[in-house]
């Protein structure tokens, strides 16, 4: 039986990483089927359709929705921005449960999918499960990544009982040597354990959801591991192990092997990003963001805390977006504007990278695009 899931999800890892950018998902799919209705099937069919006509001013709504319930962390992952500790402008802090539900409430209709992190560790956000629990009874699939050191018997029994769909545990490595050097601050024997509990009590529950993915992230001080922790994976029983190629600012950092080489490009980016149509991002200051990758407060679309979603859906900021996109996707030329998207399409580089000087040695550090 392993054996079968280690190789099929070989294949699927291999698939997403050479024609996916590692973007290809299965709960995309899940959600598809079983979290849908006729009026988000009807909006996913008009959004593609202004995407394929290069609307800037939509009458659809984004189908998945990102929440960044905290900005706050507990470890300090080095080519993390937030592990970092920088703010990028925004007050550290957790949305609310209030904030989340109104927040879900403006696109429940048409939204499928729900994630509940950015840039920070969700499990710290005291009502992360009270968030799951109202965007589940909204029959919408909910995800999240965590790095997995505040799960608990509490925490993991509620999100399972409601249903929570996906979980991405962020673990990189299997020995606590290996595993602390990029997971700053974690104690592995102590996420095993997290993990192995949560395992038995989703056994204990006779409950098929989540379906839990361990991620991790691939280093060159890691790449040893990496089959071995794929063995250990599905002997716990983890549903899908993930090697994913890392981002990094440092080239000594950069795996040796040619398999999980980093990307600093983003192929999927320069080929045709339709975020500003498919996706909202909400950061825990309430931020808008046009995408995940955006990092910094002065390149926001819009605040959340001062505008209705609808006022800012359709507001310049997302229009000139579409708009460049487009004219991109045409061979036009793109027109002038001041926001993070045109540096973006231009360069392939992801936002957050852009303007963020590394804490690395100048001969090891790969050098950040500043377009202008
Ligand atoms: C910023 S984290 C926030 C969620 C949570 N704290 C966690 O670590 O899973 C979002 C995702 O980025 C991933 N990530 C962090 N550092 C990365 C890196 N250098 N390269 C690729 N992915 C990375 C994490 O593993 C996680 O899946
Ligand atoms: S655990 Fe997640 S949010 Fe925290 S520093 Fe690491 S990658 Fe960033």
């Amino acid at each position: 039986m392993n054996f079968f899931k280690k190789n099929s999800f070989r294949f699927v890892n291999w698939l997403s990483r050479t024609y996916f950018s590692s973007r290809l998902s299965y709960s995309h799919i899940e959600a598809f089927i079983f979290n849908n209705s006729f009026k988000k099937i009807k909006n996913i069919l008009l959004c593609h359709w202004e995407i394929f006509r290069g609307v800037s001013e939509v009458i659809s709504f984004p189908y998945l929705m990102i929440l960044e319930v905290t900005n706050i962390c507990n470890l300090k992952c080095p080519f993390c921005l937030t592990g970092k500790g920088i703010s990028g402008g925004r007050d550290k802090r957790h949305m609310t449960y209030e904030e989340a539900i109104l927040l879900i409430d403006a696109v429940a209709d048409y939204v499928y999918m729900l994630q509940l992190y950015t840039w920070g560790e969700p499990l710290l956000n005291k009502d992360i499960v009270k968030i799951v629990e109202y965007a589940k009874k909204k029959n919408i699939y909910v995800m999240l990544s965590t790095n997995a050191t505040a799960l608990n018997e509490v925490n993991v029994q509620r999100m399972i009982s409601c249903g929570i769909d996906y979980i991405t545990l962020a673990v990189d490595g299997i020995s606590q040597e290996t595993y602390e050097q990029y997971r700053v601050g974690g104690n592995y024997q102590k996420i095993l354990d997290n993990v192995t509990q949560m395992l038995e009590i989703k056994r204990s529950l006779k409950s098929k959801k989540p379906f839990v993915e361990w991620q991790f992230i691939v280093f060159r001080h890691n790449e040893h591991e990496v089959d071995a922790a794929e063995s250990l994976a599905y002997s716990i029983g983890i549903d899908k192990f993930t090697p994913l190629p890392a981002y990094t600012e440092d080239k000594t950092w950069i795996p040796e092997g040619e398999k999980y080489k980093t990307e600093l490009l983003n192929p999927e980016r320069l080929r045709h990003c339709e975020r500003p149509w498919t996706h909202v991002n909400v950061r825990a200051d309430l931020g808008i963001a046009p995408c995940c990758y955006e990092f910094f407060k002065k390149d926001d679309f819009g605040d959340a805390k001062q505008q209705s979603f609808k006022e800012i859906w359709n507001n310049s900021y997302f229009q000139s977006s579409r708009r460049m996109i487009y004219q991109k996707h045409m061979g036009q030329k793109l027109e002038k504007s001041n926001i993070i998207c045109r540096d973006c399409i231009l360069s392939g580089v992801r936002p957050s990278y852009i303007n963020v000087k590394a804490d690395t040695p100048a001969e090891n550090t790969i050098p950040v695009i500043n377009i202008k």
